[in-house]
């Protein structure tokens, strides 16, 4: 497969960026010819961002899957679409062909059939890392159902909460997940989600740690037995046909959750066409995909970066996508180095929390593997800082690899600003330059575009994106105004990102972190205010703030000030009591790394907590605090800061 939309020169770069800008019909028309349509567009693009409005491909019929998936039988049937590799490394990898991929998706798609999955239909993904989580993706995506992946490591509460959004009728889950050196109960998560759910119709289970599961007659079915059945119907003569359902270019895809400034995640909604055209264009050009080459992505498809490059993007592309289902350090800290070893990796891409931690673990775990096949290495979901970039850089890219800084969000589908592998410079922990079709601006509060440079040459702001993409999200399931508000209603006719923003005198782009109260711990994305309810949750809790503050291997940490009632004694136990009860209702992945107990809050006279103090202590800063005068009890602040844990 040749991509004739790969650029493969800086002037082809400019090129390209120019012609997006000024014919964006023409220039996307051109892409996404690259595909398999059923029925061609009537119209390239149309959009406001008052209500806001995007169509991308209005008019165009085609089926995602069959980019994916069929299109590619006739040439490449036997080469790998998915390496897998499983937590544990003495257990057998599998290798899954383009063909079997195709008889596997097909046997999902009519076993949700068989099951009165319709078009339009939520599935709920709630999986491990395993073949079959990608399988039910496409599964879904074959017969317009929208899935909608909830990651692992949520609770059952955040699961009802998605469930109930997004008004899912079916489920698709594991027995268990091995992740490391622990084996998570997914099935009884599931069960605890469902008490008084009632939308949930069917659970369809994939055994994977065979640990004991409780199976509800009528409800609950066993994935193995289905799957059987399906292929039944579909295979004659060992040629297995299902005809893929004909979606429109605007119909939804997924629907996936992530936080935001409020305490209730949004359910963002991609398209199928845009999406597609997007996370394709932009894997091959940002990671200068090859025909031949071996990707892996280290994400978990529970979130965006698994779905669009591990999933959508690559096989969209036709490469080879390796899944791996456990964690960098289990058994040992080489895992990552022991998968490139084995596969011949030649794209490694990862988050710059990864790195931090494994660089902790110095060279050791580097020794007796052969990292030659590398040729570009790739970061997402935070900043890097310059220490992990230049070990990124020299120890596993032994300077011979270019670095992708790929800076982008749920909310985008895929990449919007990064280097171009070795087409375009990297600078370290600068995303550096927009790709073709993203116009950025940087505004100040009032939403004025900032002109003026400061006496480095920079330009400082929050960044803003001018005019659609075709991955842009579409809408928040069932809150249309929800979408207008968050992204669209900050400042008028620009999409807000949330994040702050630099810009030096080429051009470059430096991402400096969220300016919303949504902290980036681990490269997951988390709302103060989610936290915040889920500790108020607490029987003794009366009040609390949480922030985020520097933390070496995270990015972020997770600091909070908790008012208890006095009843109970601010000991060690209750600061456990208060990490379980997180992990109850979020997930693990939210706890506090820090839990200072405080007799108050510093708050206006209208009642608004200051977080703007609250992360300078949190930061460990104890003189410049800033205005402290219109507290109500500016007292506070001091008992606060000389009891910082
Ligand atoms: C942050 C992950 C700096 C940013 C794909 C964004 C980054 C949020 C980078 C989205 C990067 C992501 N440099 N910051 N290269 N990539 N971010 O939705 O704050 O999980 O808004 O998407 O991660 O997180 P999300």
């Amino acid at each position: 497969m040749k991509y004739p939309y790969q650029i493969n020169s800086m002037e082809e770069y400019h090129e390209a960026y120019k012609n997006s800008a000024e014919k964006p019909d023409e220039f996307w028309g051109e892409v996404a010819e690259n595909f398999l349509w059923r029925k061609k567009w009537d119209k390239v693009l149309e959009w406001n961002f008052k209500e806001p409005k995007v169509e991308w491909f209005k008019g165009a019929k085609l089926n995602i899957t069959e980019n994916c998936i069929d299109r590619h039988l006739e040439t490449m049937a036997d080469k790998p679409a998915i390496i897998w590799e499983p937590n544990n490394p003495e257990e057998r990898t599998r290798i899954v062909t383009y063909s079997r991929l195709h008889k596997r998706v097909c046997q999902v798609a009519q076993m949700l059939l068989n099951n009165g999955v319709k078009k339009g239909d939520r599935v709920c993904i709630y999986m491990g890392m395993v073949p079959e989580l990608a399988y039910a993706v496409l599964g879904c995506a074959r017969i317009g159902a929208i899935h909608s992946v909830i990651f692992g490591g949520f609770s059952a509460q955040s699961i009802a909460d998605r469930l109930e959004d997004a008004k899912a009728e079916f489920i698709i889950t594991c027995d268990g997940a091995f992740r490391g050196g622990k084996d998570i109960p997914l099935k009884s998560i599931i069960d605890d989600a469902l008490i008084g759910n009632k939308t949930v119709k069917k659970v369809i289970v994939y055994t994977r740690t065979r640990r004991p599961v409780s199976m509800l007659k009528g409800r609950d079915l066993w994935w193995e037995d289905e799957m059987d059945y399906a292929l039944s119907q579909i295979e004659k003569n060992n040629v297995v046909t299902m005809p893929a359902t004909e979606m429109d270019a605007e119909d939804p895809l997924f629907i996936l959750y992530t936080s935001g400034s409020t305490g209730k995640p949004k359910g963002v909604v991609h398209t199928v066409g845009g999406y597609m055209v997007w996370t394709t264009y932009s894997f091959v050009n940002v990671f200068q995909y090859q025909p031949g080459q071996v990707h892996f992505c280290t994400a978990d498809i529970g979130w965006i970066t698994g779905h669009s490059y591990i999933v959508y993007g690559p096989l969209a592309a036709g490469a080879t996508s390796v899944m791996f289902e456990g964690i960098p350090t289990w058994p040992d800290a080489g895992r990552f180095w022991d998968i490139v070893d084995k596969y011949k990796v030649n794209i490694l891409y990862t988050a710059p929390t990864a790195i931090r931690s494994l660089m902790s673990y110095g060279l050791d775990p580097l020794k007796g593997n052969d990292l030659s096949s590398l040729k570009v290495l790739g970061t997402v979901g935070e900043p890097i800082n310059e220490e992990a970039w230049h070990w990124y850089d020299e120890k596993i890219g032994k300077k011979n690899c270019p670095i992708v800084d790929t800076w982008w969000q749920t909310e985008t589908g895929g990449v919007l600003i990064s280097n171009l592998a070795g087409v375009t410079p990297s600078k370290p922990s600068w995303a550096t330059l927009p790709l073709p079709g993203i116009q950025p601006v940087l505004v100040d509060e009032r939403g004025k575009e900032v002109t003026e440079r400061d006496e480095n040459g920079l330009l400082k702001g929050n960044l803003c994106i001018k005019a659609p993409w075709p991955g842009i999200l579409r809408t928040t399931y069932g809150d249309h105004e929800r979408c207008r508000k968050n992204y669209f209603a900050t400042y008028e006719n620009l999409y807000f990102t949330g994040d702050g923003v630099l810009k030096d005198v080429n051009g470059n782009y430096r991402i400096t972190g969220r300016v919303d109260d949504v902290l980036n711990v681990s490269g997951h994305r988390i709302g103060t205010a989610e936290i915040e309810n889920a500790i108020n949750m607490h029987a003794s809790v009366v009040e609390s703030a949480v922030v985020g503050f520097p933390h070496e291997i995270k990015g972020q940490g997770v600091y909070a000030f908790v008012i208890t009632d006095k009843k109970h004694s601010e000991d060690e136990l209750s600061k456990q009591d208060i990490l379980e009860t997180v992990s109850r209702i979020i997930g693990p992945i939210a706890k506090p790394d820090k839990i200072q107990f405080v007799n108050g809050l510093p708050k206006t006279r209208s009642g608004k907590i200051m977080r703007r103090i609250l992360r300078k202590i949190a930061e460990g800063e104890t003189e410049n605090l800033g205005d402290t005068t219109t507290l109500l009890d500016p007292g506070i602040v001091d008992e606060i800061k000389n009891n910082k844990v």
